[in-house]
């Protein structure tokens, strides 16, 4: 097992599985108010270089209800690179918590820290990945149909969501179709490794530029922002460079019925409208409960070992 959560493709198709049925058994645990105090006294660090709802109260609430603590990092506090060494902080942390969550924009960064602790490090998103969310995006998928059945469609940036959902995908052999401007496919790294790991996997991971090619049978529509965090000066021109990739109700009706998702934050009405995110096909808030679920059997598995 690897020691980090830093990209799904670390992991093996087992591994994720197992990951994911830890985490329907939490989600019940949680629903049936029974206890799970299975870190008690473990503490996990968490150091965020962009803003979080979702993946800060996740891991934090997680934490808590494992028995465990979690204390929140800044980098104003930290000063990673200016007041300090990634090394020294990662050597310093080892010291004291078990393990460490890191939402950074330098993906290498995540990477560096882990290289250097001793303890675990999860990714809770960079520019180039988002393991965590893609793990409750698959725990959502699995309770509406079995995840091999499962034909996912993703419209618009080839952003942070894609690549993982790419190599998820890639690990677990599913079938993903993308819809995404030239300009903007998913990073090439990311398709080289998925396309090695998909001819191992049987997975069935094909783009396009057209939304309606995409959508055509799929069962599941995902979408994301058009402007990722650091991306904001560039919102206005993305508007109109992924105007074409709107979820809307026209787009949705082109489907087999499909259920729409999302990782949020959403920008209703341009990636999105407020139609589909709202609707009965949505499933954007289930996406956000398991979160929780899903981080909790990430957490079990790389806190939970002997110290
Ligand atoms: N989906 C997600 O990661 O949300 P936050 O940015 O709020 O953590
Ligand atoms: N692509 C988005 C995902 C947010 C959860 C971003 O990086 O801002």
């Amino acid at each position: 097992m690897p020691k980090d959560f830093l990209t799904l493709a670390d992991w093996s198709a087992e591994g994720l599985l197992a990951l994911l049925d830890r985490a329907r058994e939490l989600k019940q645990l949680r629903q049936q108010s029974k206890g799970h105090q299975t870190l008690p006294g473990r503490v996990l660090a968490m150091f965020f270089e962009k803003p979080s709802l979702r993946t800060h109260v996740t891991f934090e609430a997680g934490m808590t209800q494992l028995g465990g603590h979690a204390i929140l990092l800044r980098p104003e506090q930290v000063g990673i690179g200016t007041r300090e060494s990634p090394q020294d902080v990662a050597n310093n942390l080892s010291c004291w918590v078990d393990g460490i969550v890191a939402r950074t924009f330098s993906h290498a960064l995540v990477e560096e820290l882990a290289r250097v602790a001793r303890i675990p490090v999860i990714n809770g998103l960079t520019d180039l990945l988002h393991p965590c969310q893609v793990m409750a995006d698959l725990q959502t998928i699995a309770e509406k149909c079995a995840l091999k059945d499962a034909v996912i469609a993703y419209l618009g940036d080839g952003n942070n969501m894609a690549n993982s959902l790419i190599l998820g995908a890639a690990v677990l052999g599913l079938e993903l179709r993308l819809a995404t401007p030239a300009s903007h496919r998913p990073a090439l790294r990311v398709r080289k490794q998925a396309d090695e790991l998909a001819a191992a996997s049987g997975a069935k991971i094909s783009w396009s530029e057209d939304p309606v090619e995409a959508v055509r049978g799929a069962g599941f529509i995902y979408t994301d922002t058009w402007a990722s965090m650091g991306q904001e000066d560039e919102r206005e021109l993305r508007k109109k460079i992924f105007q074409a990739y709107q979820l809307n109700a026209k787009l949705l009706a082109q489907s087999d019925d499909a259920y729409a998702m999302h990782c949020l934050p959403a920008h209703r009405g341009e990636e999105i409208t407020d139609e589909v995110l709202d609707g009965d096909r949505s499933l954007v808030l289930v996406q956000a409960e398991n979160r929780l679920h899903a981080q909790k059997a990430v957490l079990e598995r790389l806190l939970g070992a002997p110290r």
